[in-house]
């Protein structure tokens, strides 16, 4: 192939660095085809290069930099792929690549969730891509599907366990019947948990997921911390062994729906009934299921992150962006957050309710607690007493379809019941009635 190269520069060469060099040397030539142009990484830069990346590759020391600017300010680099994760200093090397008049590949969901306005701005000021099909789902691709091939459709809905390391977790949970710092133990030995976990359990990460999902699907520009989150470190085993007694699995969804042009937005456990697809997402895979008006339900499913499947996803941007520059069409796919569309408050949700109550085992405990959920008008399905060992009984009941503000203010009433022990659990369900 005569043509000129197409330069790319990546700045980090950490776990998605290392599967994105990866991925674009092994499919070198189909790419080239594919582009109409020789794709070819000229810098990649690391502030250390002595420690060992998840898959060994000779690199050409004149390939590697300590410093970011000779990648910002290298002339030939027309794209730039930023795979250092966080804010800072990622979001000023996105923004000097944009103003220095170079596209932007990045898999970066803090920085699009936080800094989304702000960077397509400077990548609208110059017509140039910006593209993050790595930040959500890892290798499931999903940002173009919603972003092309469904962007004819009115998305209602979109919920998905969009975090490896919790799926894994529940999944252990309930298959072991371990408790959540057992299953956490094993995640971090598998390496599926960061050393500090914290994002991941307590749901900041989907949060950030489910801001660019939602900003996209409701094309509307989504504030992060308007996103209800609730994280899993308040499950117990016992929940995940009731859960499928009553013939539900519990996950950490991320959940956004429209109603009338108002957004619910939320990340928090879930019963999921059995039979939904969603619950036979085991392990570290992530799948998110999105209702269309024209497409009906539709399903993505893989792994949601990892070296070689993010890697997957950058490079297909990358691919994108380089067939842009080709035909001088850059900047063609730019924001789509036309709206500023009101965020309803959780009380406001109407859902259906799991709820594990310990409590005295003596008669008459039951109808004190029938006679809260009465007038605060929440309705019963079911009430199973899953235990009774010695004084205390465990009971868990099934709500029909409540108002979160009713639900609030019983469990507030209850747990005020000389005869109730512990509220143990209460989880949010998506269930038919
Ligand atoms: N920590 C995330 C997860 C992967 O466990 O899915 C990166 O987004």
């Amino acid at each position: 192939m005569a043509e000129r190269p197409i330069l790319v520069g990546i700045i980090g060469y950490g776990k998605i660095g290392t599967g994105t060099y990866k991925t674009l040397l092994d499919n070198q030539d189909s790419i080239d085809r594919q582009v109409g142009r020789p794709v070819r990484v000229k810098r990649l830069v690391d502030v250390d290069w002595s420690s060992p990346r998840p898959v060994p590759i000779d690199i050409p020391s004149e390939m590697k930099a300590t410093d970011a600017d000779e990648v910002l300010t290298d002339p030939e680099i027309a794209i730039v792929v930023e795979c250092i994760g966080g804010t800072e200093p990622a979001l000023d090397f996105v923004l000097k690549a944009l103003r220095s008049g170079k596209s932007v590949v990045t898999s970066n969901k803090e920085l699009i969730a936080r800094h989304g306005k702000e960077l397509f701005d400077a990548a609208a000021e110059r017509s140039l891509d910006l593209m993050f099909e790595g930040s959500v789902g890892g290798g499931i691709p999903i940002v173009r599907p919603l972003k092309s091939c469904l962007a004819g459709n009115r998305i209602s809905r979109i919920m998905g366990i969009v975090n490896g390391t919790t799926n894994f977790i529940l999944t252990r949970m309930s298959q072991q019947h371990v408790e959540f710092q057992e299953a956490l133990a094993e995640a971090t030995r598998l390496g599926y948990a960061e050393p500090d976990p914290t994002n991941d359990v307590e749901g900041l990460d989907p949060a950030f997921k489910l801001a660019i999902l939602a900003s996209i699907a409701f094309e509307t520009r989504v504030q992060v911390d308007s996103i209800y989150r609730e994280g899993i470190t308040g499950l117990g085993a016992r929940d995940m062994e009731y859960a499928g007694q009553l013939g539900y699995a519990i996950k950490l969804l991320a959940i956004g729906t429209e109603i009338d042009e108002a957004l619910e937005l939320r990340v928090h456990p879930t019963l999921l009934p059995a039979d939904h697809p969603l619950a036979a997402v085991s392990g570290p895979f992530n799948a998110i299921f999105v209702r269309g008006s024209s497409v009906g339900e539709v399903m993505f499913y893989g792994q949601g992150a990892g070296t070689m499947p993010t890697g997957s996803a950058v490079v297909g941007d990358i691919i994108d962006v380089a067939r842009n520059i080709r035909s001088g069409a850059t900047g063609r796919v730019a924001c789509t957050c036309f709206e500023g569309k009101h965020i309803l408050p959780i009380e406001e949700l109407e859902t259906r309710y799991y709820l594990r109550l310990r409590v005295a085992d003596r008669p008459g405990v039951l109808a004190a607690i029938a006679t809260v959920f009465g007038e605060e008008g929440v309705s019963l399905a079911s009430v199973l007493q899953m235990d009774a060992s010695g004084e205390s009984a465990e009971i868990v009941w099934l709500t029909h379809t409540t108002k979160e503000r009713q639900m609030q203010r019983s469990l507030k009433r209850i747990s005020e019941l000389p005869d109730v022990h512990e509220i143990s659990g209460c989880i949010r369900a998506e269930a038919e009635e």
